[in-house]
């Protein structure tokens, strides 16, 4: 099929290759003429694991073409995804003005029958206003072309992207029409050939799905971390817990792990516009709400965690970092705890060496040059005259390191660990003084 993808980000480059793989002609289109020119030439704006070969090899073979044009590509392609960022608007709610824009522009070009599928997380009721600006245009065109507005949330997660795709668990549409439906399940049917399901519903509850999935994981989070802060209270071992919980499939192991909190392009914004679609239903959502509250205070309480060890005496403190993605296998740093926590350690006047495999240069990009912040070339580098170190991401490579090579390296050993990726009696008994997330309070 010929498909263009508005939007060459986390999910529209990934959506856009992916279509590609499977025998599909994509355009994917950005405003961004920088992103596009580096595409075309082989450099990729994001890490994603696997994703560089997808790209090279489908623009190689030309299933995969990049332009700034939305114009032509919305001409060639009868099936036009809309994933443009969705970001957080100053009252919470999702900014949809990319969307909204990006579907004027379709209106003032198509010239047939099409179908506009929202990829990007929005709200209830954006599928409606999308119709809305479309018709509007054609109005103004004076021309009558038939089109679909059909909701398809992304369910993919960074990091492990290009399987979530090729092999997702489900696949969400959301279409009022029998036609459309149909397409829909003819272009997704290659990767559900496993009999996972296309589920196929109504625009609005395809809609409301995304927000209640990521809503409902975010939550799961908040409420390991609450009870972890019980934990250390009561002195009870969180890591038991979990494992005493989790093996009930009622509630799973998946997705169960203490922390410094959740961040990332998602949850954070989707749970905020969920609140606020609530809200401005006269409906106050006081779990989420309450999910969200215990994820910010787990970025504090952790810095509290650092704060206290040292009598608040922070300035001048080397501090190194192990990790700066909000997760491992990416590079994105939206909204990623690690911000938060530098941010408050340099605040108080602390040295920041920090050191994440993927993550430095977004980091860069997001805080700009920062005094009291450098980046280390190696885990081990940055540990260098260190006083602590603080583990905010729990990528692989921090899950084995050498401990012996650590204490040689940092000035005394100890270790803050938002992740708990370590066995706290093996660490005393190489003599680190360990903190970690649910750990008794004296
Ligand atoms: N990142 C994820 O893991 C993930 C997963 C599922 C759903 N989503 C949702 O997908 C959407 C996109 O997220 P993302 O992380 O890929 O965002 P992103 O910021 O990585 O990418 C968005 C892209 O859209 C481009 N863009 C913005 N306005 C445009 C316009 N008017 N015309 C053409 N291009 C335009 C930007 O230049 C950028 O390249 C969001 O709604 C997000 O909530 C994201």
């Amino acid at each position: 099929m010929k498909l263009t993808m508005v939007g060459a980000g986390y999910v529209g480059l990934v959506t856009a290759a992916c279509f590609a793989e499977m025998g599909n002609e994509v355009i994917c289109v950005d405003a961004d003429a920088a992103k596009i020119k580096g595409l075309e030439e082989g450099r990729l704006p994001i890490y994603e694991p696997g994703l560089e070969d997808y790209v090279k090899r489908n623009y190689k073979e030309k299933r995969l073409f990049f332009t700034t044009d939305l114009a032509a590509a919305v001409q060639k392609s009868l099936i036009i995804f809309i994933a443009v960022g969705t970001p957080q608007d100053k009252d919470g709610s999702a900014d949809l003005s990319a969307v909204l824009a990006v579907g004027r522009e379709i209106g003032k070009h198509i010239n047939g029958y099409k179908v506009i599928v929202e990829k990007s997380t929005v709200p209830v009721g954006t599928a409606q206003k999308v119709r809305r600006v479309i018709q509007k245009e054609l109005a103004a065109r004076g021309v009558e072309f038939e089109f679909d507005v059909v909701s398809n949330p992304e369910f993919l997660k960074e990091g492990t992207a290009l399987d979530d795709f090729m092999k997702p668990d489900r696949i969400v549409v959301g279409c009022d029409d029998v036609r459309t439906a149909e397409l829909m399940k003819e272009l997704y049917a290659p990767f559900v050939r496993t009999h996972h399901p296309i589920i196929v519903m109504d625009v609005v509850s395809a809609e409301l799905t995304k927000y209640a999935a990521n809503a409902f994981l975010a939550t799961k989070i908040s409420f390991i971390n609450e009870i972890a802060n019980i934990c250390a209270r009561t002195g009870a071992d969180i890591a038991m817990v979990r494992r005493g919980i989790g093996s009930d499939p009622r509630i799973g192991n998946l997705f169960l792990f203490p922390g410094v909190g959740y961040g990332g392009s998602c949850f954070p914004k989707d749970m905020q516009a969920l609140i606020h679609t609530a809200r401005s239903l006269n409906y106050t959502p006081r779990l989420l709400e309450a999910a969200e509250a215990i994820n910010q205070d787990q970025r504090e309480n952790f810095v509290g965690l650092v704060r206290r060890f040292f009598g608040d005496e922070l300035k001048g403190r080397t501090l190194a970092v192990w990790g700066l993605a909000f997760k491992p296998g990416t590079d994105d740093v939206r909204e990623a705890p690690a911000l938060t926590v530098i941010s408050r350690l340099l605040e108080r006047g602390a040295v920041i060496q920090a050191y994440d495999p993927q993550a430095m240069g977004s980091t860069r990009e997001a805080l700009g040059e920062v005094a009291g912040l450098s980046y280390a070339d190696s885990s081990y580098e940055a540990l260098e005259g260190a006083e602590a170190l603080i583990i905010n991401t729990e990528w692989t490579m921090f899950r084995e390191p050498d401990f012996e090579r650590m204490k040689s390296l940092m000035r005394q050993p100890v270790i803050f660990d938002g992740r708990n990726l370590y066995n706290p009696v093996k660490l005393a008994k190489l003599g680190f003084q360990y903190f970690y997330i649910g750990q008794k309070i004296d």
